[in-house]
């Protein structure tokens, strides 16, 4: 899952390093990641998140499929103390690993974590946000952008990981169900007058689209 040229990729891995790229926490996070091959968003697309987050100040974060709490350590160091990040999982095992790791980072204060369905928590919580993130399973996508559209607010952000699928949305033979749910997800938002959006192609594509109306 990584669409940039294979020196390029390695050229901006090796900028991102150093400074708070060797937080043990966050080093702790894609150790695990890498052993258990398990789909984290990494640093560079981690780096955007904080770097957007705190570009529109946001202090409210809701995230779609949270996993064991590596995209939540980059919006909680964002938001700050006042801020809150929710995050949901449907794994019981990942919920606490987040909790644990963001505990350990001194994160938790500003994290509430829930083991649920992350659509119809998003629902059941109501309310506004500063950023939905979404990252749940792929045919989950256009039913999460429908629950997130109005909880976004006005000036807020909604972003949404692995929208170019390994470059499969852009190949016209490829019919699977979850290539296809990432197309109609992504023709939704663009479709969507309230929203302005953008496709960042860093690793699996990250769609980042702000709320305009
Ligand atoms: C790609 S991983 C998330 C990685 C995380 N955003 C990060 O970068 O650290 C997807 C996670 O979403 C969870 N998940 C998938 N579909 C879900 C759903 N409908 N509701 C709640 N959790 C879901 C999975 O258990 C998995 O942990």
């Amino acid at each position: 899952m990584n669409l940039l040229p294979e020196d390029v990729d390695r050229y901006m891995r090796s900028l991102a390093e150093g400074g708070f790229f060797d937080d043990p926490s966050l080093l702790e996070m894609e150790a695990l990641a890498a052993e258990r091959k398990f789909p984290i968003v990494e640093r560079m697309v981690g780096a955007t998140l904080e770097m957007l987050a705190r570009s529109i100040g946001a202090r409210t974060v809701f995230e779609l499929g949270s996993g064991f709490g590596y995209s939540a350590w980059w919006f909680a160091r964002a938001v700050g103390p006042e801020g809150e990040v929710t995050l949901t999982d449907g794994d019981l095992a990942n919920a606490r690993l987040a909790k644990d790791f963001l505990g350990r980072a001194g994160l938790a204060d500003r994290c509430e974590v829930f083991t649920t369905s992350a659509v119809t928590a998003l629902v059941a919580i109501g309310g506004q946000y500063d950023i939905v993130y979404c990252d749940i399973d792929k045919i989950e996508y256009p039913a999460a952008f429908a629950a997130a559209a109005e909880r976004v607010r006005i000036g807020g952000l909604y972003i949404c990981d692995n929208v170019l699928w390994s470059g499969k949305v852009a190949d016209e033979e490829n019919d699977e169900d979850e290539t296809e749910a990432i197309r109609q997800h992504n023709e939704a938002v663009y479709s969507d007058p309230r929203f302005l959006p953008t496709i960042n192609p860093t690793r699996d594509g990250l769609m980042v689209a702000l709320r305009i109306s």
